[in-house]
């Protein structure tokens, strides 16, 4: 069932519209990804790390980041085409968290989109390696010229991707999310810790790709703002959701376990499961109220917020 009850049903016909945007946005991205591996492929890359990297990044995935910085670029006019670089870059960068997560010596998952994970499918070194090489090879997208024509701006996207998936973004989250499992640190999480640790692991790269959009677009500071704060929320709502399907979700549809965070520091564990899709539902309107200043054209944008909360996914 859907994190908050019957919003997903409610909201039914609208959701058909959005899947088709994000299913659109996939098909772009697994294109983009396809041709970055063959480019890859005739520089000499190994094949067994190329076959490793094409099963950690391409056939799964809902490529909700990919679909956020074509959308928030697109408000600005950006043709979908010219946002394309800069949103694999950025799927790159959340399919390696995704394989280095799943390790043993972290989550130790076997399942992953639906398939066996990369370290299940290969073995460790290749999964870690394969991570590796995905990051490094999303900042040479993002350096690339066909991220954007002007220099600063890749300046920028480069910038803002470091900080949003390093130390004190992504990667920082990670630390404070393992921390809490394996070493029980700090003892009781409170909301506070929740809030930080879930913001940094898993909303940074989500609010990073609105501003991605919003630079490629060469938003106005407002709109940047604007952009930003919608970004903001929808990570910490994507991630609450997240540890509710944990909980009660259905791994088939999921694509991978449930009831795996147990002894994890997460909304649902410090606030409980009632107060978690409370706390989802209010944010559900908070990012709504974000948007608000951007008009009828945020409403690519509003549907991904109903689909973050309401998603079964
Ligand atoms: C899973 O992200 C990891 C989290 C940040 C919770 P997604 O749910 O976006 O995973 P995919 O890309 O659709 O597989
Ligand atoms: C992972 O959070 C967030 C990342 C940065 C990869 P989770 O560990 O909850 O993600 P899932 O549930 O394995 O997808
Ligand atoms: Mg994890
Ligand atoms: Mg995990
Ligand atoms: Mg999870």
């Amino acid at each position: 069932m859907s994190p908050i009850g019957n919003l997903a049903s409610e909201r039914y016909g609208e959701s058909m519209v959005f899947s088709q945007r994000l299913e659109n946005a996939a098909e772009l991205v697994d294109g983009r990804l396809g041709r970055l591996f063959e480019s890859l492929a005739t520089e000499g890359t190994p094949p067994r790390l190329i076959e490793a990297m094409r099963h950690a990044a391409l056939g799964g995935g809902k490529r909700l980041r990919p679909f956020l910085v074509l959308e928030s670029a697109g408000l600005f006019g950006v043709p979908s085409g010219a946002a394309l670089t800069a949103a694999a870059a950025i799927e790159c960068v959340h399919c390696y968290s995704l394989v280095h997560d799943d390790l043993p010596a972290m989550d130790n998952d076997d399942v992953r989109r639906g398939k066996p994970t990369v370290h299940k499918a290969f073995d460790e070194w290749t999964a870690i390696l394969a991570g590796d090489a995905l990051l490094t090879v999303a900042f040479g997208l993002l350096a690339d010229p066909d991220a954007d024509h002007d220099p600063a701006i890749r300046a920028k996207l480069v910038c803002g991707l470091a900080a949003a998936s390093g130390a004190a973004g992504m990667v920082g989250g990670q630390c404070l999310d393992l921390e809490a499992d394996k070493l029980k640190r700090p003892p009781t999480p409170d909301l506070d810790h929740v809030r930080r640790l879930q913001a940094m692991k898993t909303g940074a790269l989500i609010k990073f790709a609105c501003e991605a959009g919003a630079l490629l677009g060469r938003a106005a500071p407002a709109d940047r703002t604007a952009l930003a704060g919608y970004g903001e929320k929808l990570g910490l709502a994507f991630q609450i959701a997240d540890d509710l399907l944990d909980a009660e979700g259905d791994a088939a549809s999921l694509g991978k376990a449930t009831r795996k965070d147990a002894g994890k520091a997460t909304f649902v564990a410090v606030a409980g499961l009632t107060s978690a899709k409370q706390r989802l539902r209010a944010l559900a309107d908070e990012i709504a109220a974000t948007l608000e200043a951007l008009g009828p054209k945020a409403e690519g944008l509003r549907q991904a917020a109903r689909f973050v909360v309401s998603r079964k996914s």
